[in-house]
């Protein structure tokens, strides 16, 4: 039943391959559109505190649980949590686990795929001359479908097909391909990254010009790097770093698990968790913030890019803004940011797959290439109705409640088993067994008080999210005995699709194309759903076939 284990070939390979599950387009996508929309340096403090009080924690929780599970010849959340809980329904919490990663591993590859054919357009100049609204323009046809890039119509189709192949292949290679991508795109990444932060940081109003003539990058810098303690009192903005955290950390996916799952028995996990989530860290807050911000804030002004932000920023406005560098540095720096998205998205979407290819492995004892194909079978299937129905919120559906709701309940979830289920104590000494560094004996408190109880604010913040965010008026309605309304965004509101009829009432006259999203939205869940069950299902079959095996 039980495969037997492969392991990572060094520790630095595994460390790589850990930060490159994390480091992805979140860091880079993601982390500066929150940051803006949350007040920028009112973001920053709450984002670190999160990353203290729930990313470390949920960090040394996973990788104690995956490498636990690994002794065990498990690889894959269903049967690691099994292992600690003892209830059959620990197996199906585990579900989560692999869930997640084939949702968000679905939509995810769509924007690799973007990331890809832009370092291509960027090499043959297809930006060259372009105007703003027409680089702008181009995005839109090509996400959306409604262009015909290269002449051909159905080619965003075909490069979201070709990238998902390529994570086919490499992740049917194992986990010696996985740390190969890992020790190249790294590094790769971060030299991509420092070329363009250095850019970002010191271009000051060096690039002043008749179109752009108050052209000034410390404007975003300044915004994004003064911290406002106002907001510390705004759960609005706690929500958001709490979000942003899990997704960049990949905590509350399943994949860290997986990974953490073929470390040797007594390896060391404090310090290597550590390394990988500070990896991370340095990327996103030093150079994830350094180039998209201060570039277009430089260039277009900080109110342009508070209206604007978004992460179609990053291909609608930066190929114009690479331009006013100079032809070569404008091209070395097109292809250094599309290039450094690709190495970004390619280590996490890798994570994303294993899961699913160890659990089948393990119960089923499928080879790597049929668990890597009958994956990239899945994704397809799941992924394509997110690229065919783009414009109609598809893709959206699939991040709000697999990229980011699942993750803080599957987080909640697997954080009560380690430490109230499993034990403290236990869990604290499967942390420590092997550990290189002495870990502060104050995380034994946060894990089993602090973390639960804010992942449990955090869940309830987003299901009740009061009308406007103004949740002083909501906790007063609730002191003198009143209910308060709910916001559209509000989790609650978001089930009955709240947030779409508002819409509909405010725009009339766009009333048939969100009816139309409305109707994509429900399907997209259904979808969501529908892998849930079937997983759960595959997951019960499991059990049986365990049983028989037994006898
Ligand atoms: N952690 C990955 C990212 O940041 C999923 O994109």
């Amino acid at each position: 039943m039980t495969a037997k284990n492969e392991s990572w070939g060094s520790r630095v390979g595994l460390i790589l391959a850990m930060a490159g599950n994390a480091v992805g387009l979140g860091n880079f996508l993601r982390f500066p559109v929150q940051a803006v929309q949350n007040g920028g340096g009112a973001f920053i403090i709450p984002y670190l505190i999160c990353f203290l009080l729930m990313g470390i924690p949920l960090l040394f929780t996973e990788w104690s649980i995956g490498r636990f599970g690994g002794k065990m010849g498990n690889h894959s959340t269903p049967y690691i949590l099994d292992s600690m809980g003892k209830k059959s329904i620990w197996k199906y919490v585990g579900v989560f686990g692999i869930f997640t990663n084939i949702a968000v591993v679905a939509y995810y590859t769509y924007i690799e795929s973007w990331t890809f054919i832009y370092v291509f357009h960027t090499i043959f100049g297809t930006f060259t001359g372009m105007s703003k609204e027409e680089v702008s323009l181009f995005f839109e046809q090509y996400v959306n479908l409604t262009g015909s890039d290269l002449g051909i119509q159905f080619l965003p189709v075909f490069i979201y097909v070709l990238i998902l192949g390529v994570n086919v292949y490499i992740l049917s290679t194992g986990l010696g391909g996985i740390e190969k991508v890992a020790k190249i795109g790294m590094p790769l990444l971060v030299l991509f990254g420092i070329i363009l932060a250095y850019q970002g940081w010191t271009m000051g109003a060096n690039y002043a010009s008749a179109e752009f003539p108050n052209a000034n990058a410390w404007d975003g810098i300044n915004f994004l790097w003064t911290p406002q303690y106002s907001s510390l009192a705004d759960p609005k903005v706690w929500l958001a770093a709490a979000g942003q955290i899990f997704f960049t950390l990949s905590v509350g996916m399943g994949s860290i698990q997986c990974y953490a799952s073929y470390v040797k028995e007594n390896e060391d996990i404090a310090l290597n968790s550590l390394s990988a989530g500070f990896t991370n860290e340095f990327v996103e807050v030093l150079l994830g913030s350094a180039i998209v911000i201060p570039i277009a804030a430089g260039f277009l002004g900080l109110d342009w890019v508070m209206e604007n932000a978004g992460f179609g920023m990053a291909f609608q406005t930066m190929p114009y803004l690479f331009q006013q560098w100079g032809s070569v540095f404008g091209a070395i720096a097109g292809v250094s940011w599309f290039g450094l998205l690709f190495f970004a998205g390619i280590t996490s979407s890798l994570a994303m797959g294993t899961p699913w290819m160890g659990f089948m492995k393990d119960e089923f004892g499928w080879s790597k290439v049929k668990g890597a194909v009958s994956f990239g079978v899945i994704a397809l299937a799941m992924g394509l109705p997110t690229v065919l129905f783009f414009q109609y919120g598809y893709f959206d559906e699939y991040d709000y409640w697999a990229g980011t709701v699942s993750l803080v309940v599957f987080a909640l979830l697997e954080i009560i088993l380690f430490a109230w289920v499993f034990g403290i104590n236990n869990a604290w000494s499967e942390l420590n067994r092997g550990a290189d560094i002495h870990i502060p004996v104050i995380y034994k408190f946060i894990i089993k008080y602090v973390t639960p109880v804010l992942l449990l604010l955090v869940f309830i913040g987003a299901l009740f999210t009061p009308e406007g965010n103004d949740w002083s008026g909501a906790i007063s309605a609730l002191l003198n005995g009143h209910l308060f309304s709910l916001d559209s965004s509000s989790l609650i509101s978001k089930i009955t699709h709240e947030d779409i009829k508002a819409q509909i009432l405010s725009n009339p006259e766009n009333s048939e194309f969100l009816e139309k999203k409305m109707w994509f939205s429900s399907l997209a869940r259904t979808q969501l759903i529908v892998l849930f069950l079937a997983i759960a299902a595959i997951v019960w079959y499991s059990t049986i076939n365990r049983k028989k095996s037994f006898l």
